[in-house]
């Protein structure tokens, strides 16, 4: 069943997915060469609990961090660690979430370190728009796959491939809602969207092939033949008119 937000309800969502734009913006403002993603994952805490939320991730399934910080051919759901130093020309995707009054904003962003070779940017910026691309998909009337395909068909187009083994969700009381909100497939498929539902909607795109491995830490998900691959997500209302960008940051 999807549950349906009520107004008071879309109002925690609103603060939790403020306080991610917020963390989000505070870690894309030290990202540099010799960061750690420890110190990443520090900074957001600090964020987070400064403005009275609680990192979502956090024991999520055991997971360790208070964030993911994935880098260059990792996909999503690297941990932070100190042993891990940024590096010139690296990218990172930073995956946040946070619960506000029970609850939860999720949203994600890859970010570059310092200068990176022009491919690796229109590779962001693909991904970036991809996001979008699904977003504005996200109306009452239209199906979940209509997000789905709309992502698909914009990646393969610009030459990239998207990731299967993860898919987008519902968002709310619980980190993982239904629907799940694939990156792939034909238009008009799933449940109906309707007013009041909130979206995680996150295409994972790889420069290469989408295969993806799971390391041997049992979170992070890297590419199979190791090339590059970006992370972008929101949450999103599903609204009368236009659908509403929870996450924003900028
Ligand atoms: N944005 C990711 C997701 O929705 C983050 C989950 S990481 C986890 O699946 F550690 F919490 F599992
Ligand atoms: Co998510």
């Amino acid at each position: 069943m999807i549950i349906i937000k009520s107004r008071d309800e879309i109002k925690k969502m609103v603060k939790a997915s403020e306080i991610v734009a917020e963390a989000i913006l505070a870690i894309k403002g030290v990202i540099a060469p010799n960061v750690t993603t420890r110190e990443l994952d520090q900074i957001a805490e600090a964020v987070i609990k400064s403005r009275g939320g609680e990192p979502a991730f956090k024991g999520y399934r055991g997971y360790p961090a208070s964030i993911c910080t994935s880098v260059n051919s990792e996909v999503v759901h690297g941990i932070p660690s100190s042993g891990v130093r940024l590096q010139e020309g690296d990218i990172v995707s930073i995956d946040l979430g946070v619960i506000y009054k029970g609850f939860i904003g999720d949203a994600a962003v890859t970010v570059p370190v310092g200068q990176i070779p022009a491919e690796t940017e229109r590779l962001l910026k693909i991904t970036e728009q991809a996001l979008y691309m699904g977003i504005e998909k996200a109306t009452p009337d239209n199906r979940v796959s209509d997000i789905s395909n709309a992502i698909q068909r914009f990646v393969e187009s610009n030459g990239y491939s998207v990731v299967k083994a993860f898919v987008g969700h519902g968002v709310g009381r619980s980190l993982h809602e239904e629907p799940q909100i694939p990156n792939f497939g034909p238009p008009g498929k799933g449940p109906v969207l309707r007013e009041g539902m909130t979206l995680a909607i996150e295409p994972m795109v790889n420069e290469g092939s989408y295969k993806v491995n799971i390391l041997k830490d049992g979170w992070t998900a890297k590419t199979a033949d190791g090339k590059l691959s970006a992370h972008f997500e929101h949450t999103v209302l599903v609204a009368k008119n236009h659908p509403k960008i929870l996450t924003k940051w900028a």
